[in-house]
């Protein structure tokens, strides 16, 4: 096994050009590159499932023996480059953000343009880019649906290029920032379609300086390999290699399947007597403890679970919309309640991501509490109205993408007070098995 490597991992082709500026500063360095183009395009995947993604690859380069991983793709650091350096705290990481800092210093009308996925703009790392260097200039953020792809194929690209480049030059950008790597292939068209006194800005080769700064010191001990794997078809990402970076070199596939750090149960019963670290209650804001589950709970733990809730109300105030409140289990074998309000469902829109907000409070609470395992009921699906099978489909999508960002849960126990909800939890988490394998 290599030690001591570099990987490079994208959804595709776009990282290939930050991986030959690496290779042009890190001659000896050993390289492995990875395009997870079964699941690409990334940009078009919500930010839970890019995280996944990034999670499972960088686990899996780790094994390769790399200590240094690089984001090459701005989707998957934007979903996960901040929680991928609390996760593996040994390993470098090195991620792309865009280039909105130098932009800023090189716009003349104070305007500038990024080229970007969807699920880049989504991410926290963009607002946060633009919170701190883009100070008195402003910044048309131009989601670029279909162009990743176009290069990903070798397809024509004009079409894309002229029109998300003529949207952000005709408001008025004299500075454009390439914020996906496969732009870095067609950057000189999009330097045309801008025209003269545009200011195209790729990033490729800041990281790859950054990455080498990384590394430099110990690049004499290299291999110099550079093995390439595709989680899609490897004759395909070949003929790509050879398109767009000249080489022909070998290329393996290779499987990356998402790993999630623990399973999911269905249990019928009652939660209260479940043999778990951490029991979840379907509260409201007040935490009193009135009917449902919460009542049941509030019954089985004794007068400490209505002691502490009423103490963490007078100190918080009321639990608000995605957070959650810890207190004793009091008589229960649990260690831990972790209270949570689910939506009360109107039919609304709001209604799933509320719900989605609090199975997630739920889970964050346990796990820094350090749970290993978590008992939870049907959130919602009682007294606030939602309908069962749809809360139930909810809470364990919620759980099994929780599940896959890693941490110390090993088991999520989906607890059914009766058959009807614990069908609808079991049709549920088989749903997700047969998706997901
Ligand atoms: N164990 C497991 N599940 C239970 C138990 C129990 N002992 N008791 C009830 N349940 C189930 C219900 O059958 C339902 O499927 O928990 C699910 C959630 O129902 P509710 O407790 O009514 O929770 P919710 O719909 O979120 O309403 C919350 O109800 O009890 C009050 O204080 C609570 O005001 C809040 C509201």
């Amino acid at each position: 096994m290599t030690t001591d490597a570099i990987g490079v991992f994208d959804s595709g082709v776009g990282g290939l050009a930050v991986l030959t500026e690496i290779r042009a500063r890190l001659l000896n360095a050993a390289l492995i590159y990875v395009a997870d183009q079964a699941h690409a395009p990334y940009g078009e995947r919500g930010l839970e499932s890019v995280r996944a993604r990034a999670f499972a690859i960088s686990e899996y380069l780790i094994g390769e023996g790399a200590t240094t991983v690089v984001v090459a793709c701005n989707s998957a650091s934007a979903a996960a480059l901040h929680e991928l350096r609390e996760r593996f705290p040994t390993v470098s990481f090195v991620g792309m953000e865009p280039a909105v800092k130098p932009a800023a210093g090189a716009t003349k009308r104070g305007m500038i343009g990024v080229l970007a996925t969807e699920a880049t703009f989504q991410g926290e790392l963009f607002a946060s880019v633009v919170d701190r260097h883009a100070r008195g200039v402003s910044v048309i953020a131009r989601a670029c649906p279909g162009l990743a792809a176009a290069v990903e194929d070798g397809a024509d690209v004009d079409d894309f290029v002229n029109r998300y480049t003529a949207d952000v030059v005709d408001r008025g950008a004299d500075t454009i920032v390439l914020g996906c790597t496969h732009y870095s292939f067609i950057a000189d068209r999009i330097r045309a379609a801008a025209g003269d006194g545009v200011e195209v800005i790729d990033p490729a080769s800041a990281v790859a300086r950054q990455a080498a700064r990384v590394r430099s010191d110990r690049d004499a001990a290299g291999t110099g390999t550079t093995r390439f794997l595709t989680t899609g078809d490897p004759r395909r990402f070949a003929a790509q290699i050879a398109r767009l970076v000249g080489t022909t070199p070998k290329v393996d596939a290779v499987e990356i399947p998402d790993v999630r750090s623990g399973r999911i149960v269905v249990v019928r019963g009652d939660i209260t007597t479940q043999p778990v670290d951490v029991i979840v209650n379907a509260a409201n804001a007040h935490l009193a403890h009135g009917g449902g589950v919460a009542a049941a709970i509030a019954r089985a733990g004794g007068p400490a679970v209505d002691d502490a809730s009423r103490a963490w109300v007078a100190e918080h105030g009321p639990v608000p919309r995605g957070r959650a409140a810890i207190t004793t289990a009091g008589a229960m074998a649990a260690g831990h309640v972790v209270h949570v309000v689910g939506p009360v469902f109107r039919d609304s829109p709001e209604d799933e991501p509320h719900l989605v907000d609090a199975v997630r409070a739920a889970l964050d609470a346990s796990a820094e509490l350090g749970a290993a395992s978590v008992a939870m009921p049907a959130i919602s699906a009682g007294i606030y109205g939602y309908p069962p099978a749809d809360a139930c489909r909810v809470i364990a999508e919620t759980a099994d993408a929780w599940l896959r960002k890693g941490g110390t849960v090993r088991e999520i126990r989906l607890v059914a007070f009766d058959e009807a909800t614990a069908a609808h939890f079991d049709a549920a988490v088989l749903s997700l098995r047969s998706r997901t394998g």
